[in-house]
């Protein structure tokens, strides 16, 4: 087990460990820079989740076009009581905690409700969001045991307690949002993260009728729109260039040869934006985009075969009756 000092949050049974503030400024400086001198131009999605961010992006997992976060919770609440009956679970660790709605679904089918015996360990990127879950499910689950890591979970595994009896979650299709290449390495460093008993819990969301899927990612009320230019705020702040979001446009579709909803800002106009930290300028011309997200889409093939290479035993496929989203269980 990795000993980890547990500094309490406002005397609470809450402990979070931050291990961003290992990560230094002038890195996501750097980081940030070298997306935007590139071509085609880019941002990691992991700055979309600042507290405005992290807000926006809730408030799109409740509309009525982004059907990925109802539906997974409609299979996890079927699935739910066969999840937490197949093994002891002591240790329920959420990556990319968001609200606790998913995480209270497998809580409440764990019998006799006793959690004293139960700890819940949010990982999440954002200060916020960890201590609004911590505090919820604290609250709902008298005794359990809270422990928030505050952490980018693909840079900072190490950093998550390997206690063993895991339920690791993750939830929510953000699998999707790493690269291609990154998902082989993903499931490896999680395999080697397992003790022998521990369960793993992804949700993939499946490849489906364009019209379905981008109409997800461009929803009426703007929200995905508010939610991608608000990570020219989030580069604002960390690089003090002098982006203004209101001279892009929200761009989202299909690419169907990657299977993969893509995300960009596309430039109104000729832009010229300044950094304290370059001595020229970053232009954008009219049309141009900076490429803020890819969502990918899965077949069951696809999903068989990250099995079979990472070495990750599939115990079963939860899926909902459009087949429109899995949630595979797997197991060492
Ligand atoms: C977090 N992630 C799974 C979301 C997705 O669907 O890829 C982020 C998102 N981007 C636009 N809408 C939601």
């Amino acid at each position: 087990m990795n000993a980890l000092k547990m500094p309490t949050y406002m005397n609470s049974p809450i402990a979070i460990n931050d291990f961003l503030v290992h990560e230094s400024v002038q890195d996501i400086i750097t980081e940030i820079l070298t997306g935007l001198s590139a071509a085609p131009k880019y941002i990691s999605s992991r700055f979309f989740y600042d507290s405005t961010g992290s807000a926006l992006f809730e408030e799109i997992t409740g509309l009525p076009e982004y059907y990925l976060t109802r539906t997974e919770r409609a299979i996890l609440k079927e699935a739910a009581p066969r999840i937490v009956n197949s093994s002891l679970i002591k240790n329920i660790v959420e990556l990319g905690s968001g609200d606790c709605s998913k995480i209270s679904i497998l809580l409440d089918a764990i019998p006799d409700r006793n959690f004293e015996e139960t700890a819940y360990i949010p990982v999440d990127i954002n200060k916020t969001s960890i201590i609004k879950s911590a505090e919820m499910v604290s609250k709902k689950y008298p005794g359990i045991r809270i422990h928030g890591v505050l952490a980018d979970f693909i840079k900072h595994f190490k950093a998550i307690p390997d206690d063993e009896n895991k339920l690791i979650c993750f939830f929510g299709s953000t699998f999707g949002n790493l690269s291609r290449t990154q998902e082989i390495p993903f499931l490896l460093n999680l395999k080697l993260w397992m003790n022998p008993g521990d369960q793993l819990l992804i949700g993939f969301d499946m490849v489906k009728d364009i019209k379905i899927l981008e109409k997800a990612y461009n929803d009426e009320q703007g929200k995905t729109a508010a939610f991608n230019k608000n990570m020219l705020n989030v580069v604002n702040r960390y690089v003090k260039t002098n982006f203004d979001p209101d001279q892009f446009d929200h761009y989202s579709f299909y690419n169907i040869a990657d299977a993969r909803i893509e995300m960009h800002l596309k430039a109104l106009v000729n832009i010229e934006v300044t950094s304290p930290h370059i001595n020229s300028k970053i232009f954008l011309k009219e049309g141009e985009t900076i490429h803020s997200e890819n969502s990918h889409k899965y077949d069951s093939g696809h999903i068989h075969r990250l099995a079979e290479i990472s070495g990750l035993q599939i115990k079963e496929i939860y899926t909902d009756m459009n087949q429109w989203f899995s949630l595979v269980h797997f197991q060492l």
